[in-house]
C-alpha cells in the first residue's frame, strides 16, 4: 500500500497512453464472502486486440499488493510461478493465444479495508468502491476504463447476516445452500469498465417505486438503507423520479435498465458513485428528512440523486477512455446536474451557488501548487484529481459550449455524441468535436480549456464618444504561469454582456437583443458599439459566461446601479459583491496600518435598498445580504492575512448589524411563519432570509436575540431553523447558552449520525479562542469515529477550513494538528489523508512567520516515514 519517498513512484502521461493489449468479452465473477476473507473467483474470456500492431504484446493485469493470488489459470490449466511474473501492481503473462479464458481466484479481507477502495465493510455491510482503481485491490484485471465487457456476478454469504446481496444489472438467479449461506447472481447486459463494477451485501430494507420511460419501459426503482434511515429515503426517490424525466425531456436520455438501485452507505470517501443500476451514495448524500436534514442537504440530495443518475449515459453509456479524459463525465455530468437544480429551483441563486464555490475553491487550486488543466498531462494518483478543477472548471467549459452554440446547436451536439460513441470510451476532444461538427465552429482555440491550467483575467475598460454615438469595449487577456507551463496561448472567451442606459433600461444591441455574447480570442481586442445615444453602464460577463476573473473599473455608483438594474439576476448579485470586496478590502489596509476601522455608508445603503426592493426573490435577496467569505477575500489577496480578513469581516457585520437593526429585525418578524415544514423553494428562501436577518441580529451581542435564538431553537419543527439557532448560539460571546444548547441537542440526536456530523462541524467552526482544544476534546468523543470519513470531515478538515484564525494560530499549534491527522491517516485511508493536505499546500500565500510553520510541518509529514501515493504528490508538488 504504502511507497517510500526515497523510491520514487512513477508519473504517469497522457502522452504515453496506449491501446489495451486484450480486449475482454465477458466477465464472470463470484463472491465468497465471510467474516475474515472473501474469496474472489474471476473467469474472463479475453481476445487480442486486433488494434495493437504488436502482436506478442503481453498481458497486463493490474493487481494491489495486497491481493492474496491462489490461482490462476488458462483455459482449465493451472499456471506455475514461472509462467507469469508479479511486479509492483502488475501481473505480466507474455505468449498467450490470441484467445482464452483465464480464471483467477484471489483473497481479500474487506473487513481490514480501512482504505474504503475495493471491497470493504461499511457498519456491518460489505459494499465496493471502484472508481478510479479500486478494482485491483479485487481480482487481477486490465483495470482501465477503456476495457469495458459484460459482468456476471454471483454474491453468495451468509442469509442472515446479508440477506441482501446486490451487483450491476438484472438479478437473474438465487438460491440457498445447506450451510445457512445464499446465493444471487446478476447479470449487466451493457459492456462497462471494472471501475463502474458494485456490489452490495448486508442487512437492508429498502423503499420502491416504479418509473415508465418515455418510450413506456417500465423500471423499478429501489433505494436501500439501513432499517433505522428507512424514513429518509422519500425525498432522494422523488429527485431520482425527477431526474429521469428531467433527462427524457432536455437530453432525450431514457433509462435503459428494468431496475435501478440505490444504497446509502455510511463509510464512503466521496459523495456517492454511478455504478452502472447500482449507485452507492454516502448517506451524507442521500438520507433526507425534515427533523434531521437542512434545506441546504435536501438540495445536495436532489443534486446529487440527479448527478449519479445523469452519468448513466454520460459516463456510463459513453465513457472515458483514460483517466486523463476525467472531465468527460464529470465536467459534463456537473453541467447536468446543474441545470438540473436550476429547473427545480431559483435558476440565479444555483448560478451564485456554483459560482461562489469556483471563485473561491476552483481558483485557489488554479493558483496553487497543485494546478492542473481540466485534462491533465500527467499525474501520479489519479485520486487526487477529482478535484474542483475537473468538476466544476470541466462543467463550465461544457457550459461555454452552450452558450456558444445556444441551446439547440447544443442538443443536436450531445445528441450527436451520445449516436457517435454509445458503447465506446472515449476523449474530451471527442465530445467537443460533436459539437464542432453540429455547429461548423471550429474549436481548436475553444479547445485549450482542457489543456491550459490557470485561471485568465480580462480586463476590461469602455470608452464612449458622444459625438458619434459609438461606445467601445476594450480587453485584454492573461493568464499566469501554472506548474509546469509558463506561457498560455489566448483562450476563447465568451463574454456575455449588455449596455445599461441612464434608467437602467438594456440598450437593443445591433443584433436586436440586448445581451450579446462576445468572443474574446487574442490578447487585446476592442468591440464597437454603433448608436448608443448616452454613455451606458456594461454589465459584463452575465451568468457568468466564462470562469475568468474579469476586471472593469466601476465606480461605487456605478455599482449600486447595476445591483438595482441589471436585468441579469446574477450580474445584480456580484455588483453587490464587488461593492463589498472593495469596501473590505480597503478596510483590511486600513487595519493593516494601524488606522481605524470606519464602515462606507455605501455599503449600509446598499443594503438598505435591497431590503426594501419587493421584487427580488427572498433567496436572492439573502444571498445580496451575505458578506464575502474569508475564503473569497482570502483568495483575492497576494498575502493572505489571516487576523486582518477575520477581524475587517467581523466588524463589518457588526457595524451592518446595528446600523439596520430595526431593519433586520421586522426582516426577521415578517418571515417567521406558524406554517408547517416544507421543502419548497418559497419556504427555502424564506427561512434562508429569516436565519439570515437572525445572524445579524446576533452580531450586535445583545441579550434579547440571545432570546430570540433559544426561542427559535426551542420551537422549531426542522432542523433548518433548529441548526441555524443553535449554530448562531454556539458561535455567539454567550458562552454558557452555546454549552447548554450544544449539550441538548447532541442528547436529541446523539443516535442520527448525520446530526452528530453537524453537531461535530459547528464545534470544529467555532473562532473563539482555544478552539484546538475543544477540537482534540471531540476526537475522543463517544460521538467521533477516526474511521469513518464523514466525521473526520465534519470535525477536522472543517476546523482546518472554516476556522481561520484557531488554525492558523501563530503558535504553530492547528498546523501541527493537521499534520498529526495525516501521518495517521496515509496509512489508514490515503484518499482522505491527501485531501486534508489542501489547506497546508497554500503555505506560499501566507506570511512569513506562517509560511515557515506550514513549510515544517510539510515537511514532517515527508520525513514520517511510508507515504502513499497519494500523499507523496500532493506533498512532493506544494514543496517544489
Ligand atoms: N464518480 C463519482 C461522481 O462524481 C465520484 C467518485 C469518484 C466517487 C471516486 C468515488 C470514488 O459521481
Ligand atoms: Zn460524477
Amino acid at each position: 500500500m504504502s511507497q517510500s519517498v526515497t523510491e520514487q513512484p512513477s508519473v504517469i502521461y497522457l502522452k504515453d497512453y496506449q491501446t489495451p493489449a486484450f480486449l475482454v468479452e465477458s466477465t464472470a465473477l463470484r463472491f465468497e464472502l465471510e467474516e475474515e476473507q472473501a474469496l474472489v473467483r474471476s473467469q474472463v474470456q479475453y481476445t487480442r486486440n486486433p488494434d495493437s500492431a504488436d502482436r506478442l504484446r503481453p498481458l497486463i493485469l493490474d493487481g494491489h499488493e495486497s491481493l492474496e493470488l491462489h490461482r490462476l489459470s488458462i483455459d482449465g490449466e493451472v499456471l506455475n510461478e514461472q509462467d507469469y511474473r508479479r511486479q509492483g501492481e502488475q501481473l505480466i503473462i507474455s505468449e498467450l493465444p490470441d484467445s482464452f479464458v483465464l480464471e483467477c481466484v484471489t483473497r481479500i479481507e474487506p473487513q481490514n479495508n480501512t482504505a474504503l477502495e475495493g471491497l470493504y465493510k461499511s457498519d456491518g455491510m460489505f459494499c465496493t468502491q471502484c472508481e478510479a482503481e479500486g478494482f485491483r485491490r479485487i481480482t487481477f484485471y486490465q483495470d482501465r476504463p477503456d476495457v469495458m465487457a459484460v459482468f456476471e456476478t454471483t454474491v453468495v454469504a451468509d442469509k442472515q447476516s446479508y440477506p441482501v446481496l446486490l451487483s450491476n444489472g438484472n438479478n437473474v438467479d438465487s438460491g440457498e445452500e445447506d450451510d445457512g449461506r445464499h446465493w444471487v447472481r446478476w447479470q449487466d447486459p451493457f459492456p462497462k469498465p471494472a471501475y463502474l463494477f458494485a456490489l452490495v451485501a448486508g442487512n437492508l430494507e429498502f423503499i420502491e417505486d416504479q418509473y415508465t420511460t418515455a418510450s413506456g419501459r417500465d423500471v423499478v426503482l429501489r433505494i436501500f438503507a439501513e432499517a433505522k434511515d428507512l424514513d429518509k429515503l422519500d425525498h432522494a426517490m422523488l429527485s431520482l423520479k425527477r431526474s429521469m424525466q428531467w433527462d427524457e425531456q432536455v437530453y432525450g436520455r431514457e433509462y435503459d435498465l428494468d431496475i435501478f438501485m440505490v444504497v446509502a452507505v455510511d463509510f464512503f470517501n466521496m459523495g456517492a458513485m454511478e455504478n452502472k443500476g447500482l449507485n452507492i451514495f454516502n448517506t451524507s448524500c442521500v438520507l433526507a428528512h425534515p427533523e434531521t436534514t437542512v434545506d441546504t442537504g435536501f438540495q445536495r440530495v436532489e443534486g446529487v440523486v440527479g448527478h449519479e443518475y445523469f452519468h448513466n449515459w454520460s459516463g456510463n453509456r459513453v465513457t472515458c477512455r483514460d483517466w486523463f479524459q476525467l472531465s468527460l463525465k464529470e465536467g459534463f455530468t456537473v453541467f447536468r446536474d446543474a441545470e438540473f437544480s436550476a429547473d427545480m429551483n431559483s435558476r440565479t441563486v444555483k448560478r451564485i451557488e456554483d459560482v461562489t464555490l469556483l471563485r473561491t475553491a476552483q481558483f485557489a487550486e488554479d493558483s496553487g501548487p497543485m494546478a492542473h488543466a481540466v485534462r491533465p498531462a500527467s499525474f501520479i494518483e489519479i485520486s487526487n484529481f477529482y478535484t474542483l478543477t475537473v468538476y466544476e472548471k470541466g462543467a463550465e467549459i461544457v457550459r461555454m459550449l452552450h452558450t456558444l452554440l445556444g441551446e439547440h446547436k447544443f442538443r443536436q451536439g450531445s445528441d450527436l455524441y451520445f449516436k457517435r460513441h454509445d458503447g465506446q470510451a472515449v476523449t474530451t476532444d471527442d465530445f467537443v468535436q460533436a459539437m464542432a461538427d453540429v455547429s461548423g465552429r471550429d474549436m481548436t482555440r475553444f479547445k485549450l480549456w482542457y489543456s491550459q491550467a490557470g485561471t485568465p483575467r480580462v480586463a476590461v475598460s469602455g470608452e464612449y464618444d458622444a459625438a458619434s454615438q459609438r461606445y467601445t469595449l476594450h480587453m485584454r487577456q492573461s493568464c499566469s504561469p501554472t506548474p509546469e507551463m509558463e506561457t498560455k496561448q489566448p483562450f476563447l472567451i465568451p463574454v456575455a454582456m449588455g449596455l445599461l442606459d441612464q434608467h437602467g433600461r438594456d440598450i437593443t444591441l445591433a443584433s436586436g437583443n440586448t445581451t450579446e455574447v462576445l468572443e474574446l480570442v487574442s490578447t487585446e481586442q476592442s468591440f464597437v458599439f454603433e448608436n448608443i445615444p448616452v454613455e451606458p453602464v456594461p454589465s459584463l460577463l452575465r451568468g457568468f459566461s466564462a470562469p475568468v476573473k474579469l476586471s472593469f473599473p466601476y465606480d461605487q455608483e456605478q455599482l449600486v446601479f447595476l445591483m438595482q438594474h441589471d436585468s441579469d439576476g446574477f450580474n445584480r448579485w456580484d455588483a453587490a459583491q464587488q461593492l463589498a470586496v472593495s469596501i473590505l478590502q480597503k478596510l483590511i489596509t486600513d487595519y493593516q496600518q494601524g488606522s481605524p476601522l470606519v464602515l462606507d455608508n455605501a455599503l449600509i445603503d446598499a443594503y438598505r435598498l435591497v431590503m426594501s426592493d419587493v421584487s427580488l426573490d427572498k433567496a436572492m435577496v439573502a444571498k445580496v445580504l451575505s458578506l464575502p467569505s474569508e475564503a473569497y477575500l482570502s483568495e483575492l489577496s497576494d498575502e493572505i492575512d489571516v487576523d486582518a480578513i477575520y477581524q475587517v469581516r467581523k466588524f463589518v457585520r457588526q457595524t451592518l448589524a446595528k446600523a439596520l437593526e430595526s431593519e433586520f429585525l421586522s426582516l426577521y418578524q415578517s418571515n417567521c411563519s406558524g406554517d408547517s415544514y416544507s421543502p419548497d423553494a418559497a419556504s427555502v428562501a424564506r427561512r434562508s432570509l429569516k436565519n439570515l436577518a437572525l445572524s445579524y441580529l446576533m452580531a450586535t451581542e445583545r441579550t434579547e436575540y440571545l432570546a430570540l435564538a433559544r426561542d427559535q431553537f426551542a420551537q422549531a419543527d426542522n432542523m433548518t431553523d433548529s441548526q441555524a439557532a443553535l449554530s448562531l448560539v454556539a458561535h455567539s460571546v454567550h458562552e454558557q447558552a452555546a454549552d447548554e444548547l450544544l449539550e441538548q441537542f447532541y442528547q436529541r440526536w446523539q443516535n442520527e449520525s448525520l446530526v452528530v456530523n453537524q453537531w461535530l462541524a459547528i464545534q470544529a467552526a467555532n473562532t473563539r479562542e482555544a478552539g484546538l482544544q475543544r477540537v482534540e476534546k471531540l476526537l475522543t468523543h463517544p460521538a467521533y469515529d477516526a474511521s469513518n470519513p464523514n466525521k473526520i470531515r465534519s470535525l477536522v478538515a472543517v476546523f482546518c477550513a472554516q476556522n481561520l484564525p484557531n488554525f492558523h494560530n501563530l503558535d504553530g499549534s492547528g498546523y501541527r494538528f493537521l499534520a498529526d491527522q495525516i501521518i495517521v491517516l496515509n496509512k489508514q485511508n490515503p484518499q482522505i489523508a491527501s485531501r486534508l493536505l489542501t489547506p497546508l499546500t497554500r503555505w506560499k500565500q501566507y506570511s512569513e512567520a506562517r509560511q515557515s510553520l506550514m513549510k515544517a510541518e510539510l515537511e514532517r509529514i515527508g520525513n514520517s516515514g511510508d507515504l502513499s501515493k497519494d500523499v507523496y504528490e500532493v506533498l512532493s508538488k506544494s514543496l517544489a
